[in-house]
Parts: structure tokens; C-alpha cells; sequence
């Protein structure tokens, strides 16, 4: 295993999701090096990946075939983004969403790049053709964007700019699949992506739900976290219209497509989630009843086990 894939893969900011992403690479085989700018990040970096992959091996939690000293053993750091570049095939960047700092590192990339690699951006927000617009290599920037927590959520959005290559595009999605990770290719740019755009449709009705006084907190996320989510944990909306009606999918929206568009017409303006201060105000008081500020680190903690049982239950299922 060591012998079949010991091409290295380059990782810039060693925060949380590239923490995940080193991870996700050693689990396949992989020799990992992590870049940040901090040395001392670094360090404690390697600190945390040792625990995490040890903590995981005791829960049998641990991804691939290697043992936690094994995978820890194949990651390595480096303060010098030169050393980084070299013999790279992919390097995945996860510095903080700020459209000012990526454009700055990747212009910079953009010196040091060599022919065979592809650099793909962890960014939830941004567009690729925000940041590679103007560079050299700019056909070798896309965008990858993993769901956190990245171990146990396996959905890569790969959003390529117009001007990325189709092989980088194409590259990328099966280094994906190789590291057990499940990619879906979006054909062009999209403010949002995939992901946010729905996530965003939701958040939007479910603000109005409250905002308006028809549910509670609690209430509206048990709309989903007892009922539509455990569908959509296992198909998507389309599968499950799909087997919600005897004639499948077409009939599904001949029977409901009528009122699926005079509900819709109901909604009314997208909320402003930042200026509406009464309603977040409101969301803000019932969410920290249910989950106090000061267990927010306990309760991510519980999902992400849970997670793993779930993401073994969903292999069966597939
Ligand atoms: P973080 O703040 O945990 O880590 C950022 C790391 O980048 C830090 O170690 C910092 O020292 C380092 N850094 C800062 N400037 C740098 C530079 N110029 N060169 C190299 N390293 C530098 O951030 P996090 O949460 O890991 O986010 C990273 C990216 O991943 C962001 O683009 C974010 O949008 C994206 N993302 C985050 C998710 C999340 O839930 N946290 C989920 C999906 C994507």
C-alpha cells in the first residue's frame, strides 16, 4: 500500500479542515506535508493529528488499512511553501475565508507552481475565478469544498473556474474517490455551490417559520432532524419524490407539482438573517436553551460519533 501511492500531497493551513484533509490523505497511503505559516501551529497540529488518529483507532473509527502510527507517520510539516510545491500532485489550501489572503497565497503559488500539479481551495464562499483570475496557472485551480466534519461527511463540491482544465477537473474528482470521498462535479461556477444554495433555501423558510411564530426552535429542527433528514440521510430529494408516488418521479409532480408551486408562491422575501435583529434574537435564545454556549464543544463531539455509526450503517445501505 505504501508503495502504491506514496505521491505526495501538499496541504496549506493546518487548521481544523486541514487537519481533516491530512487525515483523509495518510488514511489512503498518501505522504501528506502540511504548510502554515505559523510554526507554532504546526506543532500543535502534529499534537492533535497523533491524538485524532490514535483516539480513532481505539473507537475502530480509523479510516484505511494502515495503523494511526503508520498514517501519523506519513504526515510531515513544513514553514517553507517552496518545499511545499515540489513533487506535489495535489495541494489542497484551507487558510482562513478571506478573499484577500487566498488571492495573496495564490499569487504566490503561482510562481512556484510545477506542470503536474492541481491546487484545490477548501472554500465554502468563494468563487475560483475570485482568486486564480490573472495567474499563469490558473488552469490548475478549482475549487473542492468538503462538508465539515470532513472524516465522517464524505459530499466534495468541485467547482471548476471557467477557465480550469478539464484534467484538473477530472483529476481531482478521482483523487477524491480514491480517498473514499464522494464527489459531485458542478459543470460551471455558482455563487454558493450546491450545498449552501439548498442549505440556504432551508435556512431561509425555516427562519420565517419563527420569525413569523409558527414554530419553535426546537420544533422546526425536529422537522427535519426527525422526519426529512432521515430520508435525505439516505436518498436525495429526487429519489425520494421519486418513490413517493407509484409512477415514480413523473407522476410525483403530476399529482403534487400543483401545489409544491402555490405553497411556494407563499413564501414571500427572503429574510435578511443579519439585519433582522428581533428574530435572530428570538432563534439565538431558544438554540442556547437547547444547547448551552458552553456545550456547543460537547455537543459537536456527540454528533461526530454518532456520525461514524452512521456513516457505517450508510455503507450498508448503498
Ligand atoms: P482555521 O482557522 O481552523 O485554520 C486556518 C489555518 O490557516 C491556520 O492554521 C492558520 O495559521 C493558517 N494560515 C493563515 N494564513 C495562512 C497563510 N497565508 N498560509 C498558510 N497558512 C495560513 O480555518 P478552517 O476552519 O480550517 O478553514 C479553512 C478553509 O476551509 C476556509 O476556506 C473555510 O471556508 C473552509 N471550510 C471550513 C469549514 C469549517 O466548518 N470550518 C467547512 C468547509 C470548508
Amino acid at each position: 500500500q505504501f508503495e502504491m501511492s506514496s505521491q505526495k500531497i501538499g496541504i496549506v493551513g493546518s487548521g481544523l479542515i486541514g487537519r481533516a484533509w491530512a487525515m483523509l490523505f495518510a488514511a489512503a497511503g498518501y505522504r501528506v506535508q502540511l504548510y502554515d505559516i505559523l510554526e507554532s501551529q504546526l506543532s500543535l497540529a502534529l499534537q492533535e493529528l497523533d491524538k485524532d488518529l490514535h483516539g480513532l483507532e481505539e473507537k475502530g473509527s480509523l479510516r484505511g488499512s494502515l495503523r494511526a502510527s503508520e498514517q501519523f507517520a506519513l504526515i510531515e510539516v513544513t514553514t517553507r511553501l517552496e518545499e511545499l510545491t515540489r513533487q506535489a500532485v495535489h495541494i489542497q489550501e484551507c487558510v482562513p475565508e478571506v478573499l484577500q489572503l487566498k488571492r495573496s497565497l495564490y499569487t504566490q503559488l503561482d510562481e512556484l507552481l510545477e506542470e503536474q500539479t492541481v491546487v484545490a481551495s477548501s472554500t465554502s464562499t468563494f468563487m475560483p475565478s475570485l482568486y486564480s483570475e490573472g495567474l499563469k496557472r490558473r488552469q490548475q485551480m478549482l475549487v473542492a469544498h468538503p462538508l465539515n466534519p470532513p472524516y465522517f461527511i464524505p459530499l466534495v463540491e468541485i467547482v471548476p473556474a471557467p477557465w480550469t482544465s478539464p484534467q484538473s477537473v477530472e483529476r481531482t474528482h478521482n483523487l477524491m474517490l480514491t480517498i473514499g470521498q464522494r464527489p459531485v462535479t458542478l459543470k460551471k461556477e455558482i455563487q454558493g455551490f450546491a450545498t449552501n444554495r439548498i442549505q440556504y433555501a432551508i435556512l431561509n423558510e425555516v427562519w420565517r417559520l419563527v420569525g413569523s411564530g409558527i414554530l419553535s426552535v426546537a420544533d422546526v429542527d425536529r422537522v427535519l432532524s426527525q422526519g426529512l433528514g432521515l430520508r435525505y440521510a439516505l436518498l436525495g430529494s429526487l429519489e425520494t419524490a421519486h418513490l413517493n408516488a407509484p409512477g415514480g418521479v413523473a407522476d410525483y409532480f403530476q399529482r403534487f407539482g400543483g401545489e409544491i408551486s402555490a405553497v411556494s408562491a407563499t413564501y414571500g422575501e427572503t429574510p435578511n438573517t443579519k439585519e433582522d435583529r428581533e428574530t435572530l434574537e428570538e432563534i439565538a435564545r431558544q438554540c442556547e436553551q437547547l444547547v448551552p454556549l458552553e456545550s456547543l464543544e460537547e455537543r459537536r463531539v456527540t454528533r461526530d460519533e454518532f456520525l461514524t455509526q452512521l456513516a457505517k450503517l450508510k455503507k450498508l445501505f448503498e
